[in-house]
């Protein structure tokens, strides 16, 4: 089981740190960045699948995955 999920320089995600339970809800106002952890998650499994290049390409390339300052 995953007991601690840490995002750092990840799209919106500058640095978090959440531990897990056994069931996690993950709630929060609209661009709060509830995407951007389903994302990360996602890469990270594709990542131990081996498949992270395509994965990426697929999110738009690295560049569009790193955190890119805040929003005007
Ligand atoms: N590379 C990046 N650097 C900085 N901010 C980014 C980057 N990519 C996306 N964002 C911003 O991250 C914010 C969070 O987006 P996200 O889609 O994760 O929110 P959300 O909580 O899922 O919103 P919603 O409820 O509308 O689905 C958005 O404002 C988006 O513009
Ligand atoms: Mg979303």
């Amino acid at each position: 089981m995953l007991r601690t999920l840490a995002i750092a320089g990840y799209r919106s995600l500058r640095e978090l740190i959440v531990p897990l339970g056994q069931l996690n809800v993950i709630t929060g106002a609209n661009g709060s960045g509830k995407s951007s952890v389903y994302r990360s998650l996602h890469l990270l499994a594709e990542t131990a699948r081996g498949g992270v290049i395509t994965s990426l390409a697929r999110e738009g390339g690295l560049q569009s995955t790193l955190w890119a300052g805040p929003e005007r």
